[in-house]
């Protein structure tokens, strides 16, 4: 049976949530700029329109992790595929990251950053999957928190696939879907 992506979370809540937090991070940082620092590649969506709405001057830059292997499961591993390409010694640095699961991969880049000396280190997240915490990680933002499913679009993705969606979605059964509008 192919799997389907259903709508969990609608594209106009997810704007709606986005504006929101980028209105709180721009009181919270009056001074720029931030580096916004985000997480290849299920924050890229994220990311585009958070910068949008965050009126503090920012800079964008990407960091590539990969904890997950192939499917739903971690592999545990966690490891820097693609490191920042600038200092953010002395820096306002925004980890902006599109769900936050076991904690894994945050509570790695958080120890490989903090050694970096930034300024300040927080971390938005659009999704929060509290249940399956297994690292106690401090989340300054979070979009939505969720229950225990696996989601899909908006950056985030199962083998690859999905990313491209405009909502939040989990993946049923062909036959049970409502259908996207992706
Ligand atoms: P953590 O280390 O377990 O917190 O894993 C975080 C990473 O796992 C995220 O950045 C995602 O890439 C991936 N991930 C966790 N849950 C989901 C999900 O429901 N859908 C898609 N990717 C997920
Ligand atoms: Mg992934």
């Amino acid at each position: 049976m192919a799997l389907v992506p259903r709508v969990f979370l609608p594209a106009e809540q997810i704007q709606n949530r986005v504006r929101e937090m980028g209105r709180q991070i721009s009181l919270d940082y009056p001074q720029g700029p931030i580096y916004l620092v985000a997480i290849l590649k299920g924050a890229f969506m994220f990311l585009a329109d958070l910068s949008r709405n965050i009126t503090t001057p920012s800079r964008i830059e990407f960091m590539g992790i990969s904890s997950y292997g192939r499917g739903k499961t971690s592999s545990g591993e966690v490891k820097v595929t693609k490191d920042l390409d600038v200092s953010i010694e002395g820096q306002h640095v925004l980890v902006v990251e599109d769900i936050v699961d076991s904690g894994v991969t945050l509570t790695y880049l958080i120890n490989v950053l903090e050694q970096r000396k930034p300024k300040s280190l927080r971390i938005a997240t659009l999704l929060d999957k509290p249940e399956r915490r297994q690292r106690d990680v401090e989340v300054a933002y979070v979009g939505f928190q969720i229950p225990d499913e696996f989601v899909v679009g908006y950056g985030l993705d199962f083998d690859e696939d999905h990313r491209h969606l405009r909502d939040i979605c989990v993946l049923v059964e062909e036959g049970l879907g409502l259908g996207t509008r992706g």
